[in-house]
């Protein structure tokens, strides 16, 4: 357990950690296309390097330069059976996109994860990955993991979405990609689409028609150098942290502005909260630097299709409430009960400690401004990266003997996230 002293302001400006999807997708597409590529800046965290020994596994060679790796491949058509099980620790992504890269590779894999990750839910795509033809075996009644895939050829079929996630679109683009014929996925509601983005930019014969994907398998996938941007979902501590902290002025440099990622930017506005961007560039992906600066602002609700622009950032914005003019109301995101830890109940769990006036909904939160801190409140992590640091940031906004349980599962997505908002701290 924890105490920190009470910080009154932060400013400077933070290069905030490279973008987890997009480092993930890196380490896989490189890996099933042919050839070498690089990827430059990749974020090096607990679960990236998970996702990365998963390749290591099935042969590809990873060599280590001064900014990122050079993948040499011999395509997924050449994958190697591991030799073990693959550990995808604490990573949803690592366990949901890998079941989509390894299922039509016809060869045998057992995949597990770390506590959280073994209760999280897998049928989600092995579901749709069964209806391609591939063949699984896990546990509880075939959800979770351990899950191990077995031999199976797979055929293109056509799906649609029964949950908002980026991740089962992502594991179905990816097997379709290696299957003959042409698979399609309808989504529910735009999710991040960075794997569509990076297998066109392999070669991948992928189109888009609104919700509706599809993508020609058997596919020559061919090698390219990949740049990794900024999170957005890193930065959205440091703009929820600028209006938690009086006095704040930040500056949050090299930010992935991708707009299915950045739906938070929207609720800043609609909670009339002025930012700036500063010299947006890139291709595909676009980036770009984010002023911000304390100022008071309004409550909000979120609904619909937003929700899936920033599910990672909901716990954050939540927060918010506290500091607001108005509460902050968040529904139809049911899907944050099944992420690291139940981000509902975890979010309103350290609310109330500190005193908060909260409401829970199955698929939401209430939020409403505080009125007086409990500064004895006893916050935890529950194991969760975001969490701890939502926990981290409210115990120096409120100082005394608030404490946090734990700081380690920090380093899933963020390892300094520590050292850096002290060099913020005035
Ligand atoms: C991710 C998708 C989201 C997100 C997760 C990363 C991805 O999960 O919460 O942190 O890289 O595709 P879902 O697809 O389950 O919503």
């Amino acid at each position: 357990m924890k105490k920190f002293k009470k910080v009154k302001s932060i400013k400077g400006t933070v290069r905030v950690p490279s973008d987890k999807s997009i480092s993930h997708r890196s380490f896989m597409l490189l890996s099933m296309a042919k050839g070498r590529g690089r990827v430059i800046d990749p974020l090096l965290s607990a679960d990236t390097k998970a996702t990365m020994a998963a390749m290591r596994a099935v042969g590809v060679q990873f060599e280590e330069t001064v900014n990122g790796f050079v993948i040499t491949s011999d395509g997924y058509q050449n994958f190697k059976e591991p030799s073990d099980v693959i550990d995808c620790m604490n990573s949803g992504t690592s366990a949901r996109l890998l079941t989509g890269v390894f299922a039509p590779t016809n060869k045998y894999y057992v995949l597990t994860g770390d506590n959280s990750m073994r209760k999280r839910p897998m049928d989600r795509v092995i579901l749709p990955l069964t209806e391609m033809g591939a063949k699984f075996a896990a546990r509880d009644n075939g959800s979770k993991l351990p899950l191990t895939i077995l031999p199976s050829v797979t055929n293109p079929v056509e799906l649609t979405a029964s949950t908002k996630s980026a991740q089962v679109k992502s594991a179905i683009l990816l097997a379709g990609v290696q299957t003959e014929g042409v698979t399609t996925y309808t989504e529910k509601a735009v999710t991040r689409n960075h794997t569509e983005i990076m297998l066109s930019a392999l070669g991948a014969n992928l189109t888009v028609d609104g919700l509706k994907i599809s993508v020609e398998g058997a596919a020559d996938l061919r090698s390219i150098d990949v740049v990794v941007p900024g999170d957005f979902s890193s930065a959205a501590f440091f703009l929820g942290g600028t209006l938690m902290f009086d006095n704040s002025e930040l500056i949050l440099e090299n930010v992935g502005l991708n707009p299915t990622r950045s739906g938070m930017l929207n609720v800043l506005t609609q909670m009339g909260v002025k930012y700036e961007i500063d010299s947006e560039r890139g291709g595909a992906e676009k980036l770009g630097d984010i002023c911000i600066k304390s100022q008071s602002f309004e409550g909000c609700t979120i609904d619909g299709d937003i929700v899936a622009n920033m599910i990672d950032e909901l716990p954050m914005v939540a927060t918010l409430g506290l500091f607001a003019n108005s509460p902050v109301t968040i529904r139809n995101a049911k899907e944050l009960r099944v992420k690291e830890s139940d981000r509902i109940e975890a979010t309103l769990y350290n609310l109330r400690q500190l005193g908060a006036e909260v409401e829970e909904y199955e698929d939401g939160m209430k939020v409403y401004p505080i009125k007086s801190v409990n500064d004895k409140a006893e916050l935890k992590a529950f194991d969760d990266h975001r969490m701890a640091m939502i926990a981290i940031m409210l115990a120096k906004r409120f100082g005394g003997n608030i404490t946090v349980d734990d700081m380690q599962c920090v380093d899933v997505s963020f390892p300094t996230f520590i050292e850096t908002f002290e060099s913020l701290e005035q």
